[in-house]
């Protein structure tokens, strides 16, 4: 199925809530969330206080995204705020399995993703493991940029992997994804899509629907 995954990095802090709410009201099924440490990501977000904060706002399906080093370290924070999805970054964690065990045995679903140099293959012994597999589409860090050309044979790759196994675990995509290059990411085998500008920047039940009709 494929599934919407506004990123909230775009949205004006100063009403966070109310747009959240609008997001959600036109049929966004997931909020992206992204939590950076001004470490693993030159810049810094927000954490789990802002997260159990806006819970209250919408049941939707919090899809947060970790880019923080020692990812373990705080998974039962973020599990308890309310994270209904985790991401962590392979190039981040220690012990790759360590985290993913951590995460599920929190009754969560655990997603892996890699940056735009880290090679598809490496992704491998996890294909089976978790529930989806998010590949950067920009460099993590900052909304706004620009999606990376390559970026499209990565997720065909990513795909053929997961079919030549059998395997149905999700493939979200995230950075620089707007409506006009949104049909060829859905063609190359994503089936969640992060966007921030994309959903936030102008009229967001408008552009909700415009994003939700070319995914139907
Ligand atoms: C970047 C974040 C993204 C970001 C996407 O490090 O992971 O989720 O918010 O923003 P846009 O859609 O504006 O590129
Ligand atoms: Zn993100």
């Amino acid at each position: 199925m494929n599934i919407l995954s506004p990123s909230i990095l775009a949205a004006d802090c100063s009403i966070l809530g109310e747009q959240i709410k609008q997001a959600d009201r036109a049929g966004a099924q997931y909020i992206h969330i992204d939590v950076m440490d001004g470490v693993f990501v030159p810049s810094i977000s927000y954490g789990m206080n802002v997260i159990s904060g806006i819970r209250k706002t919408t049941d939707k399906v919090f899809d947060v995204h970790l880019m923080i080093v020692d990812p373990l370290r705080y998974i039962e924070e973020f599990a308890n705020a309310g994270a209904d999805i985790i991401t962590f970054h392979l190039e981040a964690a220690e012990d790759v399995m360590a985290v993913v065990d951590k995460i599920h045995s929190l009754g969560k679903k655990a997603g892996i993703t890699i940056k735009p140099g880290t090679p598809v293959d490496t992704l491998i012994p996890y294909l089976d493991k978790v529930e989806m597999i998010l590949i950067m589409t920009v460099e993590p860090g900052f909304g706004g940029q620009k999606l990376i050309p390559a970026s499209f044979d990565r997720i065909r790759q990513l795909r053929s992997m997961l079919d030549e196994r059998g395997l149905s675990t999700d493939i979200e995509v995230d950075g620089g994804i707007y409506t006009d290059n949104l049909k060829d990411i859905l063609d190359a085998g994503a089936n969640v899509i992060v966007s921030g500008s994309g959903v936030f920047k102008g009229d967001i039940t408008k552009n909700v629907e415009t994003f939700l009709d070319i995914m139907k």
